[in-house]
């Protein structure tokens, strides 16, 4: 079986040396390429900027802004059985980029920004994507609803809910505490390790398609 992750956060530029982004380490995204592995299937990760590094035996693609993640997800998804999306993708990148480093000059200044491609979403209705499809929900709130409306509005099988909220729970931690939300069927995973959590998440989705 051919796994497609994605993992880690993207960086929408201002400038040269500016770009909105947010706290994602790419640990879950990484473990659960790793967990793919270990459970003896292929795997392909794509990522934004991290710190860490690629587990043994996994194919890699790099990228950085949320644009070139949909670019590399429409163009691998052909072969894919089973895609698991786990990057914190920007929602919004600026609508104008400076050639220039913006210099300090007023004392106020207004970022217009534009939603960035949707790329869960694009897999069933633009990439025609037939597989097991894996969504994770970050909320900060109403985290069963959220995970509840995104399984079905995107087409999921199942989508992973993190409280993001929580200390030790979802962004740049090396735990985690997630619910595994299918249609009918909701499983709270007690906080673990990323590993152990990202493990149960991948032998949960083989389970989904022998079933
Ligand atoms: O990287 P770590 O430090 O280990 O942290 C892990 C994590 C918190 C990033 C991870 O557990 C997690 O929750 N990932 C999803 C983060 C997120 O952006 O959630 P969301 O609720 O905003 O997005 C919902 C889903 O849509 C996600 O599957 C996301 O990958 C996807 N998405 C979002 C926006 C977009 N433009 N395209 C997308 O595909």
């Amino acid at each position: 079986m051919r796994f497609l992750i994605t993992a880690g956060p993207t960086r929408e530029a201002i400038d040269p040396v500016r770009y909105i982004s947010n706290r994602s380490s790419g640990r879950m995204g990484y473990a659960l390429a790793g967990a793919v592995r270990h459970e003896g299937h292929e795997a392909l990760l794509i990522s934004g900027p991290t710190s860490l590094d690629v587990p043994e035996g996994v194919d890699f693609i790099s990228v950085t802004t949320a644009q070139q993640m949909y670019e590399a997800v429409q163009d691998m998804v052909g072969g894919v059985d089973v895609a698991i999306l786990c990057a914190a993708v920007a929602d919004y990148r600026p609508i104008s980029y400076s050639n220039q480093k913006i210099k300090k000059e007023v004392e106020r200044m207004t970022l217009e920004l534009e939603r960035t491609p949707d790329i869960l979403g694009s897999m069933r209705r633009v990439f025609g994507f037939r597989g097991v499809l894996v969504g994770f929900a970050a909320e900060t709130q109403n985290l069963l609803a959220g995970a509840r409306n995104k399984l079905e509005a995107k087409g999921c099988d199942m989508v992973v809910a993190n409280d993001v909220s929580q200390p030790g729970v979802g962004f740049d931690a090396s735990t985690n505490e997630v619910w595994l939300v299918r249609k009918g069927r909701e499983e709270k995973l007690e906080r673990d390790t990323k590993h152990r959590i990202a493990l149960r998440i991948v032998q949960e989705t083989l389970s989904l398609i022998a079933g």
